[in-house]
């Protein structure tokens, strides 16, 4: 029989696309999808789905003996520029939710997790270019700060109890189907729905911020092949480096200008400017291209060229969406 699995902030930029991945591998009655909202028509269409407050332990547990779930994929969390705003809930929500599905792994009621990290876990002493797996890491921001916390509780976990946990540490993740919400990276997204809407951009950040990015099909591409992997090749119980192109705003904004030679980018830094600042450049993912083949597929080129497709016909069929 197929084992089931569990996915905790499905209706986010990740879950959304990662649960109708895990879908069409899975089948789509064995992904139970679930958030503390609902999500996308194609979400909510394509399988089950139910509430969830991934801070409530007992509540996850229900779901995992209702539906005898084997593995779990925590993706409910506060990114960087929401988490500075709101310190001790994003402390609250990136932590609880996951030393509750490291507890209930624990307790046996749960095979395998996936939980992803970030670039976040770097700070402005660690090296910016090719920054390497293991280095200086000691984050300003409380998005990173929770996540080297919890790459921490992973680790100690799979350690002592045996826990089957893995991880990633993702760069800005680019996608067209559904929106990030309160990241650094999310103006990597925004360029190209504003590009398509409304022929300019203001950037929150400085023309020549170069960050880690990937497409999004890249990224859910990483979490199907680190889940499918056999145990005995995850060597890294904290979580890896994952790498796939690095751009500044200038960069993005003249590959854009190739297909909309009248678009235009001006620049208005805000309080994310900071945040930027103290991640990584570019990042060496040289262990996960060891230990389980990791490769990407896109680069900055054919990337620009599916966002600007997929959203043209996302605009041309939805016009109440040009809003977003
Ligand atoms: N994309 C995230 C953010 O900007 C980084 O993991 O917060």
């Amino acid at each position: 029989m197929q084992k089931k699995i569990l996915i905790i902030g499905a209706s986010g930029q990740i879950g959304t696309e990662l649960t109708i991945k895990l879908r069409a591998l899975y089948g789509n009655d064995n992904v139970i999808a679930t958030d503390i909202r609902e999500g996308s028509k194609a979400l909510m269409l394509s399988g089950p789905f139910e509430i969830l407050n991934a801070t409530k332990k007992e509540a996850i547990k229900a779901l995992l003996l209702k539906h005898q779930i084997k593995d779990v994929y925590l993706l409910a969390a506060m990114l960087s520029a929401t988490a500075e705003k709101m310190p001790q809930k994003a402390w609250d929500l990136n932590m609880n939710s996951l030393l509750h599905v490291l507890n209930l792994a624990k307790e046996g009621l749960i095979s395998k997790i996936f939980w992803p990290s970030s670039i976040a876990v770097f700070g402005p002493n660690s090296p910016k270019k090719d920054t390497p797996q293991y280095t200086i890491m000691e984050p300003t921001t409380v998005y990173g700060i929770s996540k080297l916390a919890g790459e921490r509780w992973c680790e100690y976990y799979h350690h002592k109890f045996g826990v089957d946990v893995r991880s990633l540490r993702y760069p800005g993740i680019i996608s067209w189907k559904t929106n990030p919400g309160g990241g650094t990276t999310d103006y990597a997204v925004e360029i190209y729905h504003k590009a398509i809407t409304n022929g300019t951009y203001t950037c929150f950040l400085k023309e020549n911020t170069r960050l880690p990015m990937m497409f999004m099909e890249d990224a859910v591409a990483a979490t199907v092949q680190i889940m499918s992997t056999t145990k005995s090749s995850i060597r890294i119980r904290s979580s890896y480096n994952l790498s796939a192109i690095d751009f500044t705003p200038q960069e993005i904004a003249l590959e854009i200008k190739k297909h909309l030679p009248n678009f235009t980018i001006k620049y208005a830094p805000d309080f994310r400017q900071e945040i930027a600042d103290s991640w990584p450049q570019t990042i060496d993912d040289s262990h996960a291209k060891k230990d389980w083949h990791w490769k990407h597929n896109f680069d900055l080129q054919n990337m620009t060229i599916e966002m600007l497709k997929n959203l043209k016909l996302k605009y041309h069929s939805t016009p109440e969406m040009q809003n977003l």
